[in-house]
């Protein structure tokens, strides 16, 4: 899709069709004799998903003016903005229509451009006989705006193509993107944009002692990656070096402990963590923020077979710790222990993670947000304060020393799930904070975001890529 910035009067601008916002009891009457009509009939009063199409509208270039709802004005939030344009988007694209100019102030500029390249995007890679449709172009028009808004967009497009990028990843299946699959996909994203992108193959990581990690790989013919993604910047700020880790499980199957087969197949998106530090880093390389970034993705496929690990094994982590491997089904945590491990040798101080870790989240929070757990108040708030700004709801989740209790283990030196199924998602988070060393740390457990089994009228059903504008942000603005 074709992204520009107009600065011209919306009268002017050439498409198929000019979209203009309205909000609730605000109808812009003076542009068009049909609007005030539309006013009196109550076919149109500006509240949020109503459209309403004038074709051949006299005195405009377009050829048909849309009016969007936008909701009550007191409401119209960034993260509202952005989905307006993608719902907008998603609708007049189903309708074949190829070019929008959507008008907007200039300060949504920016969410404007991420909800419409956001909403165009669509899980069809694999469909031959493709149904869905594509807009051509999308002009953002800032009629009052500044040519210096050229810079607003080009961010705006950066951060929302890496997010696209991440889905696309996350839209492949488990015989398509294994974990080589993408420690290559990771070699040519970081050679495009000029990262470092260091692969760590099984040899290595038995060389190293990565024996969580490996435990969880054995069951699988599809060796482990370890992808590390560097970017340093021209005079990096002293003192900070900020982790992105992200659960990279190709496929999930549960291992030993397998999953029953209904639903099994969302476990493709088991992978999803690793895709938003991909996709971040994508952005992070164009955007250049003043602290270093590196991305460590430790990636496997959990399978079971006479190879995979037994319930009960005990493997050693990389961190020199044992753990006794309860359940195979939770494998999340035991590659990302390693992952944190690594990380923190390499120097990381701050370290921020995002995996499809526990069911149990969702039963907490829902699809609306994701968990947030931390040892850290500072880092936490910052992460949250990304959050909040990005439009990508994340929620506190306690972290009280109760709850460790839970996690008790007679054989080895932590067990790697509780007794019981109570406070799932935060007996993996107390897991996860034995391997911090003190460092401050963020968890995102993102399992009920990374995945729409249903459409929204703003984005398509399927992978959404949750997780990589937080982190951008975080990265932008230390
Ligand atoms: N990948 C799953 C978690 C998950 C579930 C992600 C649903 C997305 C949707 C994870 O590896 C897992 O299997 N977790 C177990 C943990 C349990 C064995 C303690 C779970 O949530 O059931
Ligand atoms: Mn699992
Ligand atoms: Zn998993």
């Amino acid at each position: 899709m074709n992204v520009q910035l107009s600065l011209a009067a919306a009268a002017s601008v050439a498409a198929d069709a000019l979209v203009i916002p309205v909000f609730e009891g605000d109808l812009p009457t003076a542009l068009h004799p049909w609007i005030a009509e539309l006013e009196a009939s109550g076919e149109f009063s500006g509240k949020p998903a109503e459209l309403s199409i004038i074709p051949q509208p006299t005195g405009f270039a377009a050829k048909r003016l849309v009016l969007a709802g936008a909701g009550k004005l007191d409401k119209f939030t960034g993260a509202e903005a952005r989905k307006l344009a993608g719902s907008v988007v998603r609708a007049l694209k189903a309708r074949s229509i190829k070019s929008i100019a959507f008008v907007t102030e200039a300060g949504h500029l920016g969410v404007a451009v991420e909800g419409a390249i956001l909403g165009d995007w669509e899980a069809d890679v694999h469909k031959l006989n493709k149904d869905s449709k594509h807009l051509e172009t999308f002009i953002a028009v800032v009629p009052e705006g500044a040519p210096t808004l050229e810079a607003a967009l080009d961010r705006a497009r950066i951060i929302a193509e890496a997010q696209n990028f991440a889905r696309d990843l996350a839209n492949e299946p488990g015989n398509l993107l294994t974990p080589n699959v993408l420690a290559a996909r990771a070699r040519a994203m970081s050679a495009t944009y000029g990262l470092d992108c260091e692969v760590l193959d099984e040899d290595r990581m038995r060389q190293l002692g990565f024996g969580s990690l490996l435990g969880v790989a054995q069951g699988s013919a599809e060796p482990p990656t370890f992808m590390v993604i560097r970017y340093t910047p021209a005079a990096p700020v002293e003192g900070v070096h900020l982790a992105l880790v992200g659960k990279a499980v190709t496929f999930d199957t549960g291992g030993i402990s397998i999953k029953p087969s209904e639903g099994m197949e969302q476990m493709k998106y088991d992978m999803c963590g690793g895709a938003a530090a991909l996709g971040a880093m994508q952005a992070i390389a164009q955007l250049k923020p003043a602290i270093p970034v590196t991305a460590f993705i430790p990636s496997v496929e959990n399978m079971p077979g006479s190879r995979a690990q037994r319930p009960g094994d005990i493997v050693k982590s990389l961190a020199g710790k044992t753990v006794e491997v309860l359940n195979t089904d939770a494998e999340g945590r035991l590659i990302l222990i390693d992952a944190m491990t690594w990380a923190i040798r390499q120097g990381a101080t701050h370290l921020v993670d995002a995996a499809t870790l526990t069911g149990a989240i969702g039963v907490a929070l829902g699809a609306v947000n994701a968990g947030a757990f931390s040892n850290d108040q500072p880092l936490l708030d910052r992460v949250l304060t990304a959050s909040k700004k990005q439009g990508e709801k994340m929620w506190p989740m306690p972290m009280d020393d109760e709850y460790k209790e839970l996690l008790k283990c007679a054989y080895a030196d932590m067990p790697n799930i509780s007794g019981g199924r109570a406070g799932g998602a935060i007996t993996a988070a107390k897991f996860l904070e034995e391997w911090t060393e003190g460092k401050p740390w963020v968890h995102l457990d993102i399992a009920s975001m990374a995945w729409m089994t249903d459409a929204k009228p703003f984005l398509s059903k399927g992978p959404t890529g949750f997780g990589v504008r937080t982190f951008v942000d975080l990265a932008l603005h230390w």
